[in-house]
């Protein structure tokens, strides 16, 4: 069995950065360099000050104690495959956008192009890790790759080691999975390579928690697990709207079925709607997958959890207009959290941009405040998600504030995006006072108190709750 002295990581992103920053710690005697393309990403990784390029709590900890001792963080790409003995391929994988496939298919140009690049420049043999997340059968790609780029006296083990973490959790997520999933082929060859990685879990994963598998399992697995994550979202949702029609209460029903074992309590929280880098992406996956093994039906079926979750933000944004009178154009409204979920400062795919786009096509003026997600950002997801209105429009339109407290002076409607800790600790007679009125909240988290904001004198409006208003 190979030993791994050596791990570089292609990839320094939500999933390469702390995932390797944590086999670093948990393995000082592993070296460990996360490389990137990106020149900016790297520095933020290496600033003296640890403003790291992604904010996930526990992450800094790590990385101050790892890098310098057995963690690098670079942009010597060549060098770290040279020397590794082991690479992770933790590139992103997103939707295609235009081509065959555009608006379903994983674009795999960014893992096509690593696998390239360790094709070019190894000296040596190496075990090839897919981290990204990838339609099945991948694997099988980047070894005809390998094997056709490569030097002679080099030969490649390709693993498939999916990546389970959530982002604002990734850190306990990696000290203490739930399972750590390894695919290779049954062969001597592929088990030896899966046990070389097995042996690097093993530092701090019990053995029994590392399960081992077939590659193409370990692939779809991936895709299946977040698939099954989202249709529970999805599912809840679409209950959520039958208990605002019929006076039922999702907080009751998702309680009631959650204590059924079979179902279990996690992941039935309704909401404005699943947002993130991961699920709608690897749903869209799943389906261009099935569509292209003829498998029509099957496509349907999960794609109707993405359905549901577009018509769930929709339904979201309606209800605030409605609510208003019908009217939003030339009111302001306050949009507390921009980022996705908790405790992440990541906004892909987040909820808050679809509802902001919509209230800003209503001509309603937004304030946005978020504890995480930098101005720039906001911009950008704005920008693109309204391509055809200049920013210097949109920043007519939208102002983005440094508090809560800002966030809601002055607006007719406060409209909860994100389930930050501090909007549960909102002092809302402060925010009431400071409000035209009548007063609206909008709680698109089932965070709010509704009966103490109602003693207040607010109107609440709260997803999956039939007593409205
Ligand atoms: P990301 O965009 O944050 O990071 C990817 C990084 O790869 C970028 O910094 C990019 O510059 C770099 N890169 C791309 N091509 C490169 C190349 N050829 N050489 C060097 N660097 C290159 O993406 P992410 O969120 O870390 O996701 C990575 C993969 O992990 C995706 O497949 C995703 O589906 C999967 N995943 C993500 C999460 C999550 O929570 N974000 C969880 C599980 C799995
Ligand atoms: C997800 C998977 O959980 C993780 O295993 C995978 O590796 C990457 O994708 P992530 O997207 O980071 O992780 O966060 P997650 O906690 O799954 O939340 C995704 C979205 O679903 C968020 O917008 C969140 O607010 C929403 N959500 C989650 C709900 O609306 N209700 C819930 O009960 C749980």
């Amino acid at each position: 069995m190979p030993t791994v002295t050596k791990i570089c990581c292609i990839g320094a992103g939500y999933v390469g950065g702390p995932t390797c920053a944590v086999i670093a710690l948990k393995c000082p005697h592993i070296q460990v360099t996360i490389v990137d393309l990106n020149q900016a990403r790297i520095d933020a990784w290496n600033s003296r000050d640890y403003k790291l390029p992604i904010y996930e709590p526990g992450l800094e900890d790590v990385v101050r104690e790892a890098r310098g001792r057995n963690l690098f963080f670079s942009t010597d790409i060549d060098k770290a495959i040279q020397e590794a003995d082991l690479i992770f391929v933790s590139v992103n994988t997103p939707t295609k956008k235009s081509g065959v496939g555009a608006g379903f298919a994983a674009d795999l140009k960014y893992v096509e192009s690593a696998t390239r690049h360790i094709a070019k420049v190894a000296t040596s043999s190496k075990i090839v890790v897919e981290k990204s997340t990838v339609p099945c059968r991948t694997a099988e790609s980047m070894r005809t790759i390998l094997e056709a780029n490569s030097r002679p006296n080099c030969r490649f083990d390709i693993l498939s080691n999916p990546e389970f973490l959530a982002e604002g959790t990734a850190i306990n997520d990696l000290f203490n999975p739930d399972r750590v999933l390894i695919g290779s082929l049954q062969t001597p060859d592929g088990i030896a390579a899966s046990n070389a990685l097995l042996e690097v879990y093993a530092n701090w994963v019990p053995k029994d928690r590392v399960l081992t598998v077939g590659l193409w399992s370990s692939e779809l697995s991936k895709l299946a697990a977040n698939a099954m994550l989202a249709q529970r979202i999805s599912s809840v949702n679409a209950l959520s709207a039958i208990c605002e029609a019929t006076g039922a209460n999702i907080d009751e029903v998702a309680h009631a079925i959650g204590y059924d074992s079979r179902i279990g309590p996690k992941f039935l929280r309704a909401s404005v709607g699943f947002g993130g880098s991961c699920f709608q992406k690897d749903i869209l996956n799943l389906v261009y997958l099935s569509e292209s093994l003829h498998l029509p039906e099957v496509a349907e079926y999960w794609k109707q959890v993405v359905v549901m979750n577009e018509y769930q933000k929709r339904r979201f944004s309606k209800t605030v207009v409605d609510t208003l009178f019908n009217t939003i154009t030339g009111k302001r409204i306050a949009v507390l959290g921009f980022a996705f979920k908790a405790d992440t400062g990541d906004t892909r795919e987040s909820p808050a941009i679809t509802l902001v786009r919509d209230f800003l096509q209503e001509k309603a003026l937004v304030n946005i405040y978020d504890p995480q997600v930098v101005h720039e950002q906001i911009w950008t997801d704005l920008t693109e998600v309204m391509p055809s209105v200049p920013l210097s429009d949109i920043k007519k339109q939208v102002h983005i504030t440094t508090s809560a407290l800002e966030c809601c002076l002055n607006t007719e409607a406060v409209v909860i995006a994100t389930e930050w800790r501090e909007f549960r600790e909102i002092d809302w007679e402060v925010v009431y006072t400071g409000m035209n009125k009548p007063a609206f909240v909008f709680d698109g988290r089932l965070l709010v108190d509704i009966q103490k904001l109602k003693e207040i004198g607010f109107q609440v409006a709260v997803i999956g709750r039939g007593e409205r208003l």
